[in-house]
């Protein structure tokens, strides 16, 4: 642990020394998880603020994809493959639930949000069922680690606890945490939470796998045999989880990893579109995206970059441990950053005031050496909550969640 004088050393070579002005009013303890805080500041982060982070972009092609249409006609021969590799405990889920959830601006983790109109019915509860569609199916429970950060770890463990897991089998659940990076201002300067804290967030939905090896558990997935790792996030009500058809087309392939994807009805419409790129699996984002690649047409006319991800993927685990040594890219996105100012007083911007640093699940992707498109059909499997009203809200979830059958 450092000391107070080696933190300002530190601090003063970075002319970050503000955030020591309300030290000596802490008490012992906050001060030594202070200074713990100050020690794991990544300071690399700090370089990128300011450069250009739309690095130039290689070659985009098509990507190999199975349709539906070609899906129904393999459906039993992929389905058997799947299955096999689930019942042989090959295939691992982690649901992604770390993050803030702010557009949905609700205090409990988003996945304690209660989407029930006659019954409760809640998204987490949402997700457990449409897993145990194919615990029944494949007679077996799957593992299932859950990614939290630490500001809603113990409240999704205890929202687990008291509703009996929804009926999951706890033996097949794990939990780790996330790591957390700090939040600056415009300018770079370090931003306090409180006198004695330091503004972090969760550092994006792209370190999972590091924090499961931080945890332990990549050792626990090899002991069991896991070869495979479906990751999912947690605001998609209706996706299918370890789904077997989905595995088994992946795996008959022969590609290290699948990501599922939804057919873009629009040319202009926002989602991540998976292409390749000098003949590797990257995802592009819409506003990344020329006109003319937006709208570019294939023989028969349809759009030929079409097919947009919805944050469901398969990475075989042995390729993810490459992945882990080779460092990520990190992204520096704006944000709203709660903090306290020079006086002590608390300060809730409304807009935007400063930069959290993000790793993100997409350029793990981009780090795969082959990927599946595996088109799903976005009434039956895309039903995200971001927003409480509007596009992917809770009132287009729930309108979803009916049209399949779902009682809410
Ligand atoms: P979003 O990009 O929707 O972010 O996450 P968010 O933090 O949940 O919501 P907003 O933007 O503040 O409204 C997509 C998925 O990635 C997970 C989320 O829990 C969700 O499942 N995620 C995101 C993490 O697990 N950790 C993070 O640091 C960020």
């Amino acid at each position: 642990m450092i000391t107070k004088e080696q933190a300002l050393e530190v601090l003063r070579g970075k002319n970050q020394e503000h955030v020591m002005k309300f030290f000596d009013e802490l008490s012992a303890d906050q001060q030594k998880d202070f200074l713990a805080q100050i020690e794991n500041i990544n300071w690399s982060d700090f370089d990128l603020i300011g450069s250009d982070e739309a690095s130039a972009r290689g070659e985009f092609t098509v990507p190999p994809a199975v349709e539906i249409s070609e899906i129904q006609k393999r459906h039993d021969e992929f389905e058997a493959t799947g299955l096999e590799a689930i019942k042989k405990g090959e295939v691992a889920a982690v649901l992604l639930a770390g993050g803030m959830g702010t557009r949905l601006g609700f205090d409990l983790p988003k996945g304690c949000f209660n989407v029930g109109e006659t019954h409760d019915l809640f998204i987490f509860q949402c997700l457990i069922n449409n897993l145990m569609d194919v615990v029944n199916q494949a007679g077996c429970f799957v593992l299932l680690y859950i990614m939290t950060s630490e500001k809603n770890d113990k409240a999704t463990r205890d929202f687990f606890a008291e509703h009996n897991y929804f009926g999951y089998n706890p033996d097949y659940i794990q939990y780790f945490i996330q790591d957390m990076a700090c939040a600056v201002d415009y300018d770079g300067k370090l931003l306090l939470e409180n006198k004695g804290r330091l503004a972090t967030s969760p550092n994006g939905n792209g370190g999972w796998y590091a924090s499961m090896v931080k945890a332990g558990l990549d050792k626990d997935l090899k002991a069991k045999g896991v070869k495979w790792i479906n990751i999912f996030a947690v605001d998609n009500v209706c996706q299918r989880i370890a789904d077997p058809v989905f595995v088994g087309a992946t795996i008959s392939g022969g590609f290290q990893a699948g990501s599922k994807v939804v057919r873009k009805v629009d040319p202009q419409e926002k989602m991540g579109l998976l292409c390749l790129e000098d003949g590797k699996p990257s995802i592009v984002e819409y506003y990344e995206m020329s006109d003319e690649m937006a709208e570019a047409k294939a023989e028969d006319g349809s759009l030929l970059y079409k097919y947009g991800v919805i944050l469901n993927y398969l990475f075989s685990l042995e390729k993810l441990d490459d992945i882990v040594n080779n460092s990520m890219f990190v992204h520096v996105v704006e944000k709203k950053i709660p903090h306290i100012d020079g006086e002590g007083n608390p300060v809730s911007p409304e807009t935007p005031n400063g930069y959290k640093f993000e790793l993100l699940v997409l350029d793990m992707v981009h780090m795969m050496d082959s990927n599946l498109a595996f088109e799903v059909d976005r009434v039956r499997e895309f039903a995200p909550i971001k927003n409480l009203h509007g596009v992917d809200s809770v009132d287009s979830a729930k309108e979803l969640l009916k049209k399949n059958g779902v009682t809410l």
